[in-house]
């Protein structure tokens, strides 16, 4: 009685608490999130089908991370959001859930989440936006802010036009309609096997966005009554499917991160160069923004996920079981391509195998860094020049307007300072704007290093996730103008040109930045985030502890 009498307030009759399982819906609605803004009424189609199937579904919110408004990033905030929806998971009395989510980080942090709490779960991400439209032309969010951007910078276009271009750029609810990261990890999300075939791309405006929700809604029940946990879906197969798929689709490069960081809550052993080896062999088929031509709703009328597998073939594991309970090699039988323009074939593809996410090493990144070669120019993908060097990136930002910045076309610009520590969270500042004396030559890329993150929408020749960062002490730290680096991504290296005695030298007349942040999260985060190439979690809430309430053993 004192558990349920609580509940009949909420106006429920008796037989809700016979005995039939209990679904959460977790939801990461919030008006600070436009993407997720209409996943209230994802929620109820959830609930429609947990109520047809014979369950009972109850709704609640969870912290919700808006990417374009947060500061200092969105990515502070992931690992919160992630140990926030795990406790909500153990404390409540639920069998299973359905995880409603769509922009960048509130994905993975529910797929963490529930991948440490270990209950039977269902993800529906809240699908794209429709494509942006601007002048009779497709746009996307994102890709073509930074165009824009340089387009402003470089005077080719007014505030007016840039006025003008942004709201057709955003014209439905959703989440960013490019392969940035909200896309990719959604993808990965029905990759891994946690949400059902063919829902990552429906857009947010369609109808079958419901349709999906409510077919969620239904399989969780009898999910909720399986051994089918997230730790028995997400297996190391999973995520090697997941990487060959990232590649194949043009993911962005904040995929590694957050794959690291599930799986790291998994126990699952996962690391920097299994992304590189794995996506070697893999062509990008999806001709999708930042790195193609097309967007979202395309992919998704083109056959979505389902049909890039089926191309995939025996580059992926077919035999993993996902929410479905049935084999990949099941799930895609039927799956067809429409549009051989968007997804590509394996024989024409869009980008040769090898030419994906790129894990580079050297004395500058003994553990590690990457670059998204789809995104990048050819022609600086081998490439030696002196280094110019910022502490943060808002002192790049002050001096690249200067019009005597010592710069030229084959300067490498380092950014530092921008890590998970040094920032803190990592922000994706990564693919940041050219200096405007270049912009004024016509220069429209440049070699650019940094401890940040960049937007999956993003694009340019731009080394990133450079570990360990600088505020960690890492070789970056050490970096100064005038130093020679060689950037040879063809040779997955990332050579700073400076004897190691130098190096040494610079080690011991370095001084840690302060990064004395007294309480709070930031403090909790900046004394235990781990670096970039472990998926930068806290490093105690690495590992699962299950779905039960840890008991006092007294
Ligand atoms: Fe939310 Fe891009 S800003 S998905």
């Amino acid at each position: 009685m004192l558990y349920r009498s609580w509940l009949r307030s909420e106006g429920f009759t008796p037989e809700v608490f016979d005995g039939r399982p209990v679904i959460g819906i977790a939801n990461s609605w919030s008006e600070l999130t436009p993407c997720n803004l209409h996943l209230r009424g994802v929620a109820e189609a959830v609930k429609r089908g947990v109520w047809q199937a014979g369950g009972f579904p109850l709704e609640f919110p969870t912290m919700s991370l808006g990417e374009p408004i947060m500061r200092p990033t969105a990515m502070l905030f992931r690992n919160l959001m992630a140990m926030e929806v795990e406790e909500l998971l153990r404390a409540n009395p639920l069998d299973a859930v359905v995880l409603l989510s769509g922009c960048d980080k509130t994905t993975p942090a529910m797929l963490m989440a529930a991948a440490s709490a270990d209950l039977p779960a269902i993800m529906v991400t809240g699908g794209p936006m429709l494509n942006g439209k601007f002048r009779g032309a497709d746009v996307g969010s994102g890709t073509h802010v930074w165009r824009f951007e340089q387009e402003l910078a470089a005077g080719r276009m007014t505030q007016g036009d840039v006025l003008e271009a942004e709201s057709g750029m955003a014209r439905s609810c959703g989440h960013c309609m490019t392969m940035g990261t909200a896309s990719t990890m959604a993808c990965m999300a029905e990759t891994l096997g946690m949400q059902l075939p063919g829902s990552a791309t429906w857009p947010a405006a369609d109808s079958r966005r419901l349709r999906t929700a409510q077919l969620a809604g239904q399989r969780i029940v009898a999910l909720a009554r399986t051994e089918l946990r997230p730790s028995a879906i997400m297996t190391r197969q999973a995520f090697e499917n997941a990487i060959v798929v990232n590649a194949a689709i043009g993911g962005s490069t904040n995929a590694v991160i957050h794959l690291l960081a599930i799986a790291g809550r998994l126990g699952v052993p996962l690391d920097l160069d299994d992304f590189d080896r794995l996506a070697r062999r893999v062509p990008t088929l999806v001709n999708l923004m930042p790195s193609g031509r097309y967007l979202m709703e395309d992919f998704c009328y083109a056959g979505g996920v389902p049909a890039v597998m089926r191309e995939l073939g025996d580059l992926l594991h077919t035999g993993h079981v996902g929410v479905t309970g049935r084999t990949l090699a099941e799930n895609i039988a039927g799956a067809e391509c429409w549009n051989r323009d968007v997804i590509r074939s394996v024989a024409e593809p869009l980008l040769p195998p090898g030419t994906g996410t790129a894990v580079l090493r050297g004395n500058l990144c003994p553990g590690g860094a990457v670059i998204k070669q789809s995104a990048a120019s050819p022609h600086l993908l081998k490439h030696r020049g002196q280094a110019l060097v910022f502490d943060s990136i808002e002192e790049y930002h002050e001096a690249a307007v200067k019009p005597d910045l010592p710069v030229t076309e084959s300067t490498i610009l380092v950014v530092r300072g921008a890590g998970p520590k040094g920032y803190p969270g990592m922000p994706e500042v990564g693919n940041f704007v050219l200096p405007t004396r270049m912009l004024d030559r016509g220069v429209t890329d440049m070699v650019r290093i940094s401890d940040a993150r960049m937007s999956g929408t993003a694009f340019g020749t731009v080394v990133l996730h450079v570990a360990p960062e600088a505020a960690a002490g890492g070789p970056l730290a050490m970096v100064r103008s005038g130093d020679w680096i060689e950037l040879d991504v063809p040779g997955r290296s990332l050579t700073l040109e400076v004897s190691e005695d130098e190096l040494t030298r610079r080690r011991l007349a370095w001084t840690p930045p302060d990064l004395a942040y007294h309480r709070g999260y930031a403090r909790l985060y900046v004394e235990h985030v781990q670096q970039a190439d472990q998926g930068a979690d806290l490093d105690f809430l690495v590992g699962a502890s299950g779905a039960q309430v840890p008991r006092h053993n007294h």
